[in-house]
């Protein structure tokens, strides 16, 4: 397939793939999400299921979907058709990529009101709210936030005006050049963190909670948990990692791209979990608190460090872009497609799907507040989106790609399309996909369900 197939561009070189699909991955799901879900869900228990799907689910199945997406070079809906037009794949499986582009949409819809929070704390920290301040007080911030539906519209808003843009931009372009310089600063930021916060928290209490586990506190629950969080940081089964594939360059080894976006996701996590958990323990807040661990715990910190309303306001914004590289692909499936094949300009479908996030989320943000009456199953609409994405939609979507290009898509052509140097890995890569992942997702989804 040439290159120039690709109506918009090619990353130009193999280090741009890298860079956008890591701003994919790391986001609110490493730093906001991951050390609340170590919290909620046991501790160590949940991390070593955590670490094991990611290596042995999350990134097969992250090859499979970059080696589909870069196939064909072109949208995800597109691929599927033309795949289907030449006789490889049965019209059904066209559904993937519309519930993939459905995932990112209901996704970016409450992610954005939580990039929302992140925005209004970095608004405080600025004005210097969180300096001296203690757990209590920074409950009651973050409490006020979530009680005032119009402050909150207000940051989700702005936050859906920046992923419009964003978006409306070619992702050829710009998108590397923030991460390249995001990813650094976030991770020197997180290193610096967790150093005080270990030196200043409870680290005993965080050592024997995340190491002194029992094998019985890993329940179905756990794993789907565990599973859904790999998806859903990985950006799987959304359909941007596949959307960005069909810009990556045919010279690069996906699985080698693929072991860094991997590694590189689970290093953030790991560092969020080390700066979050000791202040936690020492802090006496409650380790299973939910989504607010992080909102709570964080601001202390900066408030005590010297010149910490500089690093609170830097590590907010640096939260920020985090989101927006992450909310960006979330989009682009839908907006990739609307672009090729309806001649729809990048602004313009940016603008139509993010008028609909905005409403949903604004629908969700109210749950939190003035609708919180309204449940299903139990559950608030944020609490539901975020629920039924994680351990349903992603899952499915997940299951349903592995299981195309593992049992459908012939094997030559994904050898072709992987380009290993040594032919072992590819086998590997295949016989895991095909034997471990397949399965195991779906007696995880199905057990999960059951036991939810
Ligand atoms: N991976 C992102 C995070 O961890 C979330 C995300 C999900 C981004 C799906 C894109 C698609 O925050």
């Amino acid at each position: 397939m040439p290159e120039n197939r690709c109506v918009q561009g090619i990353w130009t070189s193999p280090w741009l793939f890298i860079l956008a699909a890591s701003g994919s991955a790391v986001g609110l799901g490493n730093i906001w999400k991951f050390p609340y879900m170590v919290g909620e869900n046991g501790g160590g228990a949940f991390l070593f299921v955590y670490l094991l799907c990611m290596l042995f689910v999350g990134l097969p199945v992250l090859i499979a979907e970059v080696a589909l997406g870069r196939s064909v070079r072109a949208n995800p809906i597109d691929t599927i058709n033309d795949l289907h037009e030449r006789h490889i794949i049965n019209k059904a499986w066209v559904l993937v990529p519309y519930l993939a582009g459905l995932a990112g949409f209901l996704v970016l819809s409450f992610y954005s009101v939580i990039a929302g929070w992140a925005l209004a704390f970095f608004e405080r920290s600025l004005k210097g709210v969180f300096t001296e301040t203690d757990e209590v007080q920074t409950q009651s911030v973050f409490q006020e936030l979530i009680s005032s539906p119009s402050e909150m519209m207000l940051w989700h808003s702005v936050f859906v005006v920046l992923v419009i843009l964003a978006v409306g931009q070619s992702v050829t372009r710009g998108l590397a050049v923030l991460v390249k310089m995001l990813l650094p600063s976030l991770v020197l930021m997180l290193l610096g963190l967790s150093v005080y916060s270990v030196l200043v928290g409870d680290l005993d209490q965080t050592l024997s909670f995340l190491f002194s586990w029992k094998w019985n506190q890993i329940t179905p629950n756990v794993v789907l948990a565990a599973v859904g969080h790999a998806f859903f940081s990985l950006s799987i089964g959304m359909g941007g990692m596949f959307a960005y594939a069909a810009y990556m360059s045919k010279h690069m080894s996906i699985a080698r791209a693929c072991s860094i976006v991997v590694g590189v996701d689970t290093l953030v996590a790991i560092l969020a979990g080390l700066v979050v958990l000791p202040l936690v323990f020492a802090l006496n807040i409650n380790v299973d608190t939910g989504p607010s661990l992080t909102f709570i715990s964080l601001p202390v910190a900066f408030g005590s460090l010297p010149g910490g309303q500089l690093v609170g306001s830097a590590f907010f914004l640096l939260l920020i872009l985090a989101a927006l590289t992450s909310a960006i692909s979330m989009l682009e499936l839908f907006v990739s497609w609307l672009h090729e094949r309806f001649y729809i300009s990048r602004l313009k479908a940016s603008l139509l799907l993010g008028v609909g996030v905005w409403l949903l989320g604004f629908a969700s943000l109210l749950s939190l507040n003035d609708w919180s009456d309204w449940t299903v199953f139990g559950y608030v609409l944020f609490d539901l989106l975020d629920k039924f994405t994680s351990l349903i939609l992603l899952p499915v979507v997940a299951l349903l790609l592995s299981v195309l290009v593992a049992l459908n898509i012939p094997r030559s052509r994904l050898e072709n399309e992987l380009i290993t140097r040594n032919p072992k890995h590819f086998k590997w890569w295949y016989n895991v996909l095909k034997f471990f992942s397949i399965p195991i997702m779906l007696v995880i989804t199905i057990t999960g369900w059951i036991g939810v």
